[in-house]
């Protein structure tokens, strides 16, 4: 038997193309809620700053906003720890204890002078979720577990997704050495945090321990909001790489100085950005080359400076593409050096493999989608998300929501509540079709392993393999 919430639905018996009632419990509206806490979440104290939100791994922020979440978590029926990372988990128990969890969450941390959307959501209708789980009285056939993972954006330090990659187990201990723009290490600021920076790789789950992943996140794009639609499946999410450059030359008097005797190398970075943005416009497959930061060393008015600085962030949905981007790019940054008789290095900080969502992951949220009435667009994505370092721990689906002008990292993002809305109830939906495949796959080991009822073996055996095994075939 597979239970109620499985036959039923959350919102009762579903009929294709019938919009769902909007459900709420009193006056808990899955969705609106999440969409009031991100907003609430917008300000000090869980931004390090008054008049813009920036919320920065491992700050005083970042800690006030584990603290409320983890007391959202428990009111919602989770029980909640932080990890050896810095993320914090909250768990609901499935029908047995100890199944394997699905993963529901995204990142808190945040750009500076952000949006109060773009990650957050994805956690708070994660708590929404559950708790209209646990007010309704169910358990689903596994575990659930919401995720606030700690450093999505790297904007304190140069690499990102650390968080994220320690709970897959692809973090290296090296990590540690990097530094932020006040030259506290990694380490020091885990220290600070309350943190064992030694015990980072303790993060890694387990194999059997989570069998799947479904991200919330708003588009950060303006194709849903173009099209009339509040949703969208995530097909992919493209590659990406992070590099530094740094050109060299002479610091000097910037009154004294002839034009012709100097060795300046921002007229370098200058045409060496250019570049970038010749090589990378007009690119196929979603090929962006972007400069973020830009830093003029020791950085005065009347001082030439000695070095110039700036980070390069290029993506594209076939990594091919992104690296031939890199290797044409770094060819000119070298003429360029070469010709202005400058020293220049580009280093590599970060690589991020581009990352398909699981097929029949897609595919449940897609019908969970149409099942609420709304069209199941699917989309790339050209932005980074946690999910795309998760796939290496376990199959991954995303869902995205439309956000006004397809506006983020920007204090401007916006949503509505009712798209929020929709996105809770989706998401309501995937859990339970998930629950059907979970217990229909528990049933087939069943039937291959051992006769024993389903329920057991769901919790002891492996019920997350068809789902496994579906990635393992795609890869
Ligand atoms: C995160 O927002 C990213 O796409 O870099
Ligand atoms: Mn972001
Ligand atoms: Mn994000």
């Amino acid at each position: 038997m597979l239970g109620k919430h499985v036959t039923d639905g959350v919102y009762g018996k579903e009929e294709p193309g019938r919009v769902a009632e909007a459900f709420e419990i009193g006056d808990f509206k899955p969705g609106v809620r999440a969409k009031a806490r991100c907003d609430v979440m917008g300000v000090e104290p869980y931004s390090e700053l008054d008049g813009m939100l920036v919320r920065r791994f491992l700050t005083p922020a970042h800690d006030q906003a584990l603290k409320t979440l983890a007391f959202w978590m428990e009111q919602a029926g989770m029980t909640a720890r932080r990890d050896p990372a810095g993320n914090l988990v909250g768990r609901y128990e499935g029908d047995t204890p100890n199944a394997p969890a699905l993963l529901i969450g995204s990142h808190i941390d945040s750009v500076r002078n952000g949006g109060r959307y773009d990650g957050a959501l994805g956690v708070m209708l994660g708590i929404d979720v559950v708790e209209a789980l646990a007010r309704a009285g169910r358990r689903p056939p596994f575990a659930i577990e919401v995720i606030a993972f700690g450093d999505e954006e790297g904007s304190r330090f140069p690499a990102s997704m650390t968080c994220s990659r320690a709970v897959a187990g692809t973090v290296k201990p090296s990590v540690m050495e990097m530094t932020d723009g006040d030259g506290v290490s990694l380490a020091e600021a885990f220290a600070a945090f309350g943190l064992d920076p030694t015990r980072l790789e303790e993060a890694a789950r387990k194999p059997g321990e989570v069998f799947a992943f479904l991200e919330a996140h708003i588009e950060q794009g303006p194709v849903l909001e173009a099209e009339g639609l509040a949703l969208g499946v995530v097909t992919a999410i493209a590659a990406q790489k992070r590099l530094m450059v740094r050109f060299t030359g002479m610091a000097g008097h910037a009154g004294t100085t002839p034009m012709n005797l100097r060795k300046d190398p921002g007229p370098a970075a200058a045409e060496a950005i250019l570049a970038l943005e010749r090589i990378c416009s007009g690119g196929k497959d979603g090929l962006v080359g972007t400069v973020g930061r830009i830093t003029a060393l020791p950085g005065a008015f009347n001082v030439i400076p000695g070095a110039v600085e700036y980070s390069m962030d290029v993506r594209a949905e076939v990594a091919a593409i992104r690296d031939v981007a890199v290797e044409a790019v770094t060819a000119e940054i070298e003429a360029i050096a070469a010709r202005r008789g400058l020293d220049v290095s580009v280093t590599l900080m970060q690589d991020l493999a581009a990352s398909p969502c699981d097929p029949s992951l897609t595919a449940l949220l897609e019908d969970a989608v149409a099942a609420i009435g709304q069209a199941p667009r699917r989309l790339p994505s050209g932005a980074g998300h946690d999910a795309m370092v998760i796939a290496d721990l376990c199959p991954t689906a995303m869902l995205f929501i439309r956000c006004e002008g397809g506006i983020s990292h920007n204090p401007r993002e916006a949503v509505t509540e009712a798209d929020c809305a929709l996105a809770a109830q989706a998401m309501l939906g995937f859990v339970d079709r998930i629950s059907t495949q979970f217990s229909l796959s528990s049933r087939t080991s069943a039937q291959r392993e051992d006769p024993g009822p389903t329920r057991e073996l769901g919790a002891s055996g492996d019920p997350g393999s068809a789902l496994r095994s579906a990635r393992d075939d795609k890869l």
